[in-house]
């Protein structure tokens, strides 16, 4: 009920701000570039990184405790020789508090190194981002977990000399536990599926989204910290829920609108140095060891890695057949070099006809040097990579069928991804694809009166009891100001509360977008 003529009996402010032309929808963007927030939407991901590579944060002290450690590490009991200092020259195990620094003035207002900040303009972006990774989970009938951070350090410790073993944070708690930052979800996923045992109903699939530590040497989309959205498929022995997800990762780059032109994946199966590796008699036990090697290819120089394969018990034959298969680039070539009969073959074959069937076949390519740097992968892998060759892998994954016997459980068939949220938001970035996300509410509501607060306040109740978000002025403050804030957070609608209209059981709109002005009566307000 527009109400222009009543303007002259509102409260003087009120009739001075609401008699104002209307603010078109394009002003309000200028109100904000004006007032600009004091970070880019992408400042935090964009932040210059450094190239120096710092130390590991293990000692050797610890390194050399570590083979004893599992069994104190289980005990709560308290140990009086330990002090302070005791055993790493660390403060960890102590049950004593931090020091207290006297002369400390001033803290570093920067987070530790590698690690972010969420001011609200980055929360949106995440957000966003995470809504996406939840909807494409759920679009696929996922359901989410989560599990602690913090987790019993021998979960990550495997044997084939991972790089992620030696980026592991890690210390011991003050019950002598030894415990470490996940720096991925995969093992837990794995301990908690042994945990719930025969009360799960195969298959499993479920999703996670969560913060992944690793002491890495930061470049462009590596960190410290990082989130990782994983899907995973437990119980379904079959190359059908390789190609499930990775039709789930293509259905999200589509929804934020990367296409295949940008991005693709490369795809192997580590069958295939299982079979070389049989050719040659290498011993079973020395796979794992041999695909972190291998994996190592891009980033060591080739002698070392021929070095480090040879006392992995290759013979320099193994060693020079096996780089040739790695760098077979179609699988027309692999089955020429390692025959039609094999599993690796078959299931390549397989999912790129899946792939087909998906819809998914331009976004695939065969890549034999695709091995993975997780010594628990079995069967197929692949990494999402971008097409310009910029940036680090965007998402990788892979079947790995024997992580639960390695932790005491049974064999139960295994696939998933992990997907960073650092490298695709580069991604983003380049392509000039990060979403514009400003902050939405649907009313600011302010009294125009200091003895109206509690009145403004209560009209704001109504408001969210409705169902609408209400940013309240919580101080008396000037029009103009409540004006640019609405500007700021893109408020829909002022809602006024002055004592005229107060009087008559009555409040002042402004519809900011189009400048409609009117009274309306409490109970009618929407
Ligand atoms: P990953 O290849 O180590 O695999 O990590 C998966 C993804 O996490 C990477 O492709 C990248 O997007 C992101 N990522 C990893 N490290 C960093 C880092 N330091 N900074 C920023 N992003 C990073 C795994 O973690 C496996 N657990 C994935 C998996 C799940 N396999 C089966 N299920």
């Amino acid at each position: 009920m527009p109400a222009n003529s009543s303007l002259l009996i509102l409260h003087p402010r009120l009739f001075l701000f609401l008699a104002r032309p209307p603010v078109p929808a394009a002003a309000f963007h200028t109100y904000v570039h004006r007032f600009p927030l004091p970070f880019s939407s992408a400042s935090t991901y964009s932040r210059p990184l450094s190239a120096s590579y710092p130390a590991l944060p293990i000692s050797a002290n610890f390194r050399a405790r570590h083979s004893s450690s599992s069994s104190a590490a289980s005990s709560d009991t308290f140990n009086p020789n330990l002090n302070e200092t005791s055993n790493s020259g660390a403060r960890s195990g102590s049950r004593s508090s931090p020091p207290v620094i006297d002369a400390v003035e001033k803290i570093d207002v920067n987070p530790p190194k590698g690690t972010r900040d969420f001011p609200p303009e980055e929360m949106r972006l995440r957000s966003w981002l995470f809504q996406n990774f939840r909807e494409v989970s759920q679009l696929f009938g996922f359901e989410e977990i989560d599990f602690p951070v913090l987790e019993s350090e021998a979960l990550f410790i495997r044997k084939a000399g991972e790089e992620i073993r030696d980026q592991l944070y890690c210390f011991e708690d003050r019950g002598n536990r030894r415990v470490a930052l996940r720096p991925e979800l995969t093992p837990s996923l794995a301990r908690l599926v042994i945990q719930k045992g025969k009360s799960l109903s195969l298959p499993i699939k479920w999703f996670a989204i969560g913060q992944c530590w690793r002491y890495e040497r930061m470049t462009r989309g590596r960190r410290r910290e990082h989130y990782q959205w994983n899907m995973d498929i437990i119980g379904v022995p079959d190359v059908i829920a390789e190609a499930e997800l990775i039709s789930s990762i293509v259905t999200f780059f589509k929804r934020i609108g990367i296409t295949s032109s940008h991005v693709g994946f490369r795809v192997s199966s580590r069958k295939v140095l299982q079979e070389v590796l049989k050719c040659y008699s290498v011993p079973e036990n020395m796979f794992g060891k041999v695909c972190i090697i291998i994996d190592k290819l891009e980033k060591v120089p080739l002698d070392e890695i021929k070095k480090e394969l040879r006392s992995a018990e290759l013979s320099d034959t193994a060693i020079d057949e096996l780089l040739q298969v790695l760098s077979v680039k179609s699988l027309a070539k692999l089955e020429e070099k390692l025959g039609a009969t094999g599993e690796a073959i078959a299931d390549l074959k397989q999912l790129f006809s899946l792939a087909e069937k998906f819809g998914f076949s331009e976004w695939i390519q065969f890549d034999a040097s695709i091995v993975r740097g997780l010594a628990y992968y079995t069967g197929i892998v692949f990494e999402g990579f971008d097409r310009e060759g910029k940036l680090r892998a965007i998402c990788g994954g892979g079947r790995y069928d024997s992580l639960l016997s390695t932790f005491g459980g049974d064999d139960i068939p295994a696939c998933g991804f992990g997907f960073g949220d650092a490298v695709i938001v580069e991604l983003l970035k380049e392509k000039g694809l990060l979403p514009e996300l400003n902050p939405q509410v649907e009313n600011i509501v302010c009294s125009l009166d200091p003895d109206l607060q509690s009145a403004a306040a209560g009209v704001a109740s109504i408001l969210r009891g409705k169902g609408q978000s209400v940013d309240l002025v919580l101080e008396n403050k000037p029009l103009k100001w409540v004006f640019k804030r609405a500007a700021r957070i893109n408020a829909r609608r002022l809602v006024l509360v002055g004592n005229a209209e107060w009087q008559k059981g009555m409040v002042g709109v402004k519809v900011l977008s189009s400048g409609e002005q009117y009274e309306v009566k409490l109970d009618e307000l929407e």
